[in-house]
Parts: C-alpha cells; sequence; structure tokens
C-alpha cells in the first residue's frame, strides 16, 4: 500500500520519512540510500563558506549521483548563521543552485537569511533561481511563524529532544506540542506549507506519533548517524548503541562554549546548544556557563587544547557526541536502507493497529 501524505505527493518521496543533512555525517552515501529507501535523502552543506568547502560538498554530491538512480532528488541543508555570514556564502549558494539544480533545500539555525545587499531571502532565492523546494527548520512557535510568512513550502519542527544543534533549551519547545502547534498554523496560512516533525524519533512508534498529529512526514537524524553510510568516527558511533536511553543524553551548551573560542563565526545565541551524549566533560560543566567561560579566558588553561585532541583521537568522554533523546531505541549500527525499511514497516504497522484501541 502506498502512502497518501501531502509529502509524498508533493515531494519527490515514496515514504514519509526524511533523512536529515547531518554535519559531518550526511554524505552521498547516506543521502543515496535514504533516496533508494523512498525517503528524502540530505547531503549536509553545513558551514558552506569557502571554495574548499564547496568542492568537499561537490565531492558529496558526485558520490550521491554516482550511487543513487537518475530520478533519485538531491537534497541539500545548510546552517544559516555561517554559510550567509558574508556575500561570498550567497554568491557560492546560488553557484550550487544554478549548478546542482537541488530538488530540494534546507536551512536552518537561523533557517531565514537575506542578501546584504539585494535584500532577498535565501528562500526568494531557491524560488527565483530553480523553483526549488525549501524546508525551513525551526525550535519554536515564533520562528515557525516567520518560516511560514517567508513562503517554506515545508516547516521542519525540531524539538528540544533531537540531537545536534537546536535552540537552547529555555527558548526551545518539544517536539509534539512544537509539531502539533505548526500543523494548525500551517493549515491556516494561504499556501498550506507541510509540516514535518524533528527531535526523538528513531523508530516507526515514533513517525506513527508524528503523522497522528497532522504533520506530513517525520525527520530521522540521531537513528541514521547509527547507520553504516554515516560518515564520522566508527568509535563515536558506537556510543550510540552503548547508551541505553535518553537519560544519557543532554541540551548542553558547554561544547558550544569551548568551539566557539576558535569558531569563525562562532555559534551565536540562541543556537548554541546541542542535544549530545552526557561525558565527562559536559557533566563536569553543564549547568555553569559562567565558570566555563571564566576557566577558557583563564591564562594557562588548557580546557580548548584537550578538547581538539579529544575531538582528534575520538576520546568519547571528552568528545562531542551528538545524539537525541531517541538513542536508547537504538541496538546497532545498521545499513540506512534497512534502518528505513524498518521504520516505513514500524509506522505502517502502528497505524494499521490503532483502529483496535476504539
Ligand atoms: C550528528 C548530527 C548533526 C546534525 N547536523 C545538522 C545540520 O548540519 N543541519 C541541520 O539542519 N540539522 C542538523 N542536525 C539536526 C537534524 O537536522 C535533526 O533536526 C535532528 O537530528 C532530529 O532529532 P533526532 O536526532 O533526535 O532524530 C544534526 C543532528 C545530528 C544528530
Amino acid at each position: 500500500m502506498s502512502w497518501k501524505t501531502r509529502f509524498v505527493t508533493q515531494f519527490p518521496a515514496k515514504v514519509p520519512l526524511m533523512a536529515a543533512p547531518m554535519a559531518g555525517v550526511s554524505g552521498g552515501e547516506l543521502a543515496s540510500e535514504a533516496c533508494r529507501a523512498g525517503a528524502l535523502g540530505f547531503i549536509a552543506a553545513g558551514h558552506m563558506t569557502t571554495d574548499s568547502r564547496l568542492q568537499e560538498l561537490e565531492a558529496e554530491i558526485a558520490i550521491f549521483r554516482a550511487k543513487a538512480t537518475k530520478e533519485a532528488p538531491l537534497c541539500i541543508g545548510w546552517i544559516g548563521f555561517s554559510s550567509f555570514h558574508t556575500e561570498q556564502g550567497f554568491d557560492i549558494y546560488e553557484r550550487i543552485l544554478k549548478q546542482q539544480k537541488p530538488a530540494v533545500v534546507q536551512f536552518f539555525a537561523p533557517a531565514i537569511s537575506y542578501h546584504p545587499t539585494t535584500g532577498k531571502s535565501n528562500v526568494e532565492i531557491a524560488k527565483e533561481i530553480g523553483n526549488t523546494k525549501v524546508l525551513l527548520q525551526v525550535g519554536n512557535v515564533k520562528e515557525g511563524e516567520e518560516a511560514i510568512a517567508a513562503g517554506a513550502d515545508g516547516i521542519i519542527a525540531q524539538g528540544s529532544e533531537g540531537g545536534g544543534h537546536g535552540l537552547r533549551r529555555e527558548v526551545g519547545n518539544g517536539t509534539l506540542p512544537l509539531a502539533a502547534r505548526m500543523v494548525k498554523l500551517a493549515a491556516a496560512a494561504p499556501h498550506k506549507p507541510l509540516v514535518l516533525a524533528a527531535g526523538g524519533i528513531a523508530d516507526g512508534r515514533g513517525v506513527a506519533a508524528a503523522l497522528a498529529l497532522g504533520c506530513d512526514a517525520a525527520v530521522l537524524g540521531t537513528r541514521l548517524w547509527a547507520s553504516k553510510e554515516a560518515l564520522n568516527k566508527d568509535v563515536l558511533k558506537q556510543q550510540l548503541v552503548v547508551t541505553k536511553s535518553g537519560d544519557g543524553v543532554h541540551r548542553t551548551r558547554v561544547f558550544d562554549q569551548i568551539q566557539n573560542v576558535y569558531l569563525n563565526p562562532p555559534w551565536p545565541e540562541p543556537y548554541d546548544s546541542c542535544g549530545a551524549l552526557r561525558n565527562e566533560l559536559s557533566e563536569a560543566w553543564d549547568g555553569k556557563p559562567s565558570e566555563l567561560a571564566a576557566e577558557l579566558s583563564r591564562e594557562g588553561s588548557t580546557v580548548v587544547e584537550e578538547y581538539k585532541a579529544a575531538s582528534k583521537k575520538g576520546d568519547h568522554s571528552q568528545a562531542q557526541v551528538l545524539a537525541g533523546e531517541g538513542v536508547g531505541e537504538i541496538e546497532s549500527i545498521d545499513a540506512a536502507y534497512e534502518i528505513l525499511m524498518q521504520v516505513d514497516k514500524e509506522a505502517r504497522e502502528v497505524i494499521a493497529n490503532l483502529p483496535k484501541l476504539l
């Protein structure tokens, strides 16, 4: 039986699933396997700030094109604050739209960026150049309203239980209430954008819950980071299997406070927090931003150098391992195609069983 949600009728997908763009994790191989399973598979552009970053993205796109069928939609996700920090970032964006002709583009942190000279938004540019579908990822209702007003084709409601960067806990919403509200607001808008739920969804039960709320699709991040095709260090990936529940995850500012010492541009407030596995470093400093700031500015502090060395080595007691609260449902590192087929099957079973509750 085929799905009938608007995601499969209006977007180039066969199942109501999206493989999130995850910087450093989602390359051409993961995206092409997601497409093979009928989902939208994203390649992460991440911080698309320089021509060398563009070359890395082009290499992943080449892998995608070599592995995927000709019809498979190219989908690319940008991190806004860094990619559009300068006019050069907009030039690179326009070049990608013209040369690679992606079917769908996605943006977050922030979802909307304006060209410093023309004043045009990233959404307008995508529509003008390629009539490309645009998804905007938001973390609270205010951001969601702005994304609807900007003309997005779809809104991704990213709850604070999600893995990776997102709004600070104090300004972000949970996945269920945010998605529920966005469904109502989107339905009331003239162009009726789609709504996707993201954050803490790691199996078919979560997908069925998102669809029951009125969402058109669900986004999987952490579940696919724990896939064979995901890039990044295996030793860190393995921690997603070792962690037995969401108790092992927190939304913390610790890693961003440390990384912001050397990142240019730094992650800006309110996006300077992430869902990550608890470890010795994050437990030591979580909830103590002033103390950590004092330590980072102290002459002779070794925190940054130790953190860099641990990240390079893949020492998970110190390094950042991004993960959402659904991590407990992950029992093994599997092929992305198998994960998505299993999640799809499970969602269908859950939905088929629901009438028995009445
Ligand atoms: C390792 C990792 C990297 C991520 N990188 C990005 C990114 O580059 N761009 C983006 O829009 N979202 C990124 N996210 C967030 C995802 O888009 C998505 O909102 C989130 O993973 C959903 O929650 P879940 O991890 O619980 O499934 C990342 C998430 C993870 C786990």
